[in-house]
């Protein structure tokens, strides 16, 4: 969505970048910039930087960059439009008047939630008639009270083909837009018919409470147990959490991550309101950015089998990053959270909560399990292993409170152990060190984007790519003298030319080329890299001269791989003719 650019500039100039970032941040000013610990990744020493003079902000660390708004939409899990009305709302402005398309697509999302609200009564309806008492029984035999299944808005789409798609046509939607909405599939034939069928329905509900997608599950053993709603315009499941609209208004102090839906449903209904499930997936660096914004603890209660333990782990390392207070629940006896509260009751998880292990002693646990403790070979690598685990926990003391235990465990002294995490600590320091004197020397990290999917087929040409697009930046009245000396064709990054293109369009258009224009228009992780060529600014000198050398070793690559080839003339030739003209101009 485009906003108008007189309205972004005065957005901007109201929402200063140090001012936003600072309220997530802890800022300290060292000469033209501002640094602190990276919101994105976890680390000890501050890479994160902010410049005001250019309204960016760059970690040196994990890459992340961009504009104020690029910093909203990473720090709040926004899509750029919803970034921008948030920064006007802080601001206290007015979002102006979208034009045609925008208004267009903007009533299209609104059909979409119309539609899968008005799906889910079908379906709430439908559960209800008093044919479908079996469906009803199936819910009751897995203990659910009416009162919750209604809290959820549980439901069941009937065993029919056209079922859910002649009553939203009765309703007035097309089937495009039940398409759109992933109610319905559609055949090589083109015939469309309802995705869910003879299955009971759970509505995955966002923050605001819209219905926007679906899980169905089958009543017996059949495959796929469960049938989730496809990607779509209101529906991403990587930025939702199942039941976050009740979750959030728990007086809780923490949060249940659960795996799956009957979970989840199952713990709200035994007063454990704070429970949410990531959806049929794994948690995903989003979800657990947005839990970090509702609670800053979290027990995770995932599975009993393999499977949910190895996730629990992959969930704590996410979590962590996040700053939150990670717990994790082991279910003794039962397969998962909802089989062990039938079974053993409201009381009895409570209790496992309250026992519940830092997720430092589970991570303990579960690499003892791996050795065989009675074995004095296998006791000494455990000990490595357990130093070298326990480097991690950042407070002292209960890196000695867990070095205590691991040494119980292993039944060697606590000093012998002490000693082993002081070593491992050590080595763990001193690599740290040099690796983030490496990033802070040579700022974009090394010559390739961090982002690998970006990466440089030619570097030589692309850094000097880079070095123009930063001069274009800095220097606009550069770029209709770039306009006629480089054609975007020999830019070998693509990125890079993409960026350049706009650069040119803007500038074409009379239009300001800044970080600002490109908000919104590239991709957050093209926008990374934008602010890391950015970042390191441009010193005073002759821009036209070295933007010059520049093109010339672009224009050399371009001879070199062939893309440039003068009509009858031996490429070597060229290239000679083109480095003895770098040479006069010297
Ligand atoms: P589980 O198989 O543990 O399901 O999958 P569950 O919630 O315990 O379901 P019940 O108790 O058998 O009814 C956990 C979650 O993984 C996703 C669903 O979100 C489910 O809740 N899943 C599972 C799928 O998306 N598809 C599947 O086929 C299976
Ligand atoms: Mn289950």
């Amino acid at each position: 969505m485009a906003f108008d650019r007189v309205f972004l500039d005065e957005l901007a100039a109201r929402n200063d970048i140090v001012d936003i970032v600072s309220q997530y941040v802890q800022l300290k000013k060292s000469g033209a910039n501002y640094f602190g610990l990276c919101p994105f990744h976890n680390e000890k020493t501050p890479s994160f930087s902010v410049s005001a003079d250019k309204q960016i902000f760059h970690c040196f660390g994990c890459g992340a960059g961009g504009g104020v708004i690029t910093f909203v939409m990473k720090a709040e899990g926004l899509e750029f439009p919803d970034a921008v009305r948030f920064l006007a709302d802080k601001a206290g402005m007015q979002v102006p008047e979208q034009n045609e398309a925008e208004r267009h697509a903007a009533h299209r999302r609104e059909r979409l939630y119309a539609l899968c609200k008005d799906a889910a009564r079908f379906f709430y309806d439908t559960l209800w008639l008093p044919e479908n008492r079996g469906v009803q029984q199936y819910f009751f035999s897995r203990g659910l009270h009416r009162r919750v299944m209604n809290r959820f808005g549980l439901g069941y789409a009937p065993d029919s083909f056209h079922a859910l798609l002649d009553a939203m046509c009765a309703k007035g939607y097309t089937r495009d837009e039940m398409m759109e909405a992933g109610l319905v599939s559609q055949s090589e034939k083109g015939r469309v018919y309802d995705r869910f069928r003879n299955r009971v329905m759970f509505p995955i509900i966002d923050v605001r409470g819209n219905v926007i997608a679906f899980g169905g599950r089958v009543m017996d053993d059949s495959k796929p147990k469960y049938l989730n709603s496809p990607e779509t315009p209101i529906f991403h499941k990587s930025r939702n959490l199942f039941a976050l609209n009740l979750a959030k208004k728990t007086k809780s102090e923490y949060f249940i991550l659960a795996e799956g839906y009957m979970d989840v449903i199952a713990l709200h209904q035994a007063g454990f309101d704070s429970a949410v499930a990531s959806l049929g997936t794994s948690l995903t660096e989003e979800q657990a950015r947005i839990i970090a914004r509702h609670t800053g603890q979290i027990v995770i209660s995932y599975d009993a089998d393999g499977a949910g333990q190895a996730a629990a782990q992959r969930a704590i390392d996410i979590l962590k990053k996040c700053d939150l207070q990670v717990k994790v629940l082991k279910i003794p006896g039962a397969k998962d959270p909802d089989e062990f509260i039938r079974e053993k009751g409201a009381d009895a998880y409570r209790a496992i909560i309250e026992r519940s292990e830092n997720h430092n002693a589970y991570r303990l646990e579960q690499l003892a399990g791996k050795y065989d403790l009675e074995d004095d070979e296998a006791r000494v690598l455990f000990l490595r292993d357990a130093a070298r685990m326990l480097t991690g926990i950042e407070s002292s003391i209960e890196r000695e409170v867990y070095a205590g235990r691991a040494a119980k465990m292993a039944g060697v002294t606590a000093e012998a152990m002490k000693n082993e995490v002081g070593r491992e600590l050590a080595i763990r320091r001193k690599r740290q060190k040099a690796q983030e004197r490496r990033q802070i020397r040579s700022p974009v990290g090394q010559a390739q984007p961090k982002d690998r999917t970006l990466a440089y087929t030619d570097v030589r040409s692309a850094k000097a790519e880079e070095n123009v697009l930063r001069l274009l930046f800095s220097d606009q009245p550069l770029i209709a003298e770039a306009e006629r000396e480089l054609p975007p064709a020999w830019f070998s990054a693509p990125v890079l030319r993409k960026i350049y293109e706009r650069v040119l369009t803007l500038d074409r258009a009379g239009q300001i080329v800044d970080v600002l224009s490109f908000e919104g228009w590239i991709e957050p992780n093209e926008m990374s890299l934008l602010s890391a060529i950015l970042e390191q600014g441009v010193p005073a000198g002759d821009h036209r001269r070295e933007m010059t050398e520049y093109i010339n070793t672009i224009r050399l690559q371009r001879v070199k791989d062939g893309t440039i080839r003068q009509a009858d003339e031996d490429p070597l030739l060229t290239f000679g003719r083109i480095k003895n003209k770098m040479r006069e101009d010297e």
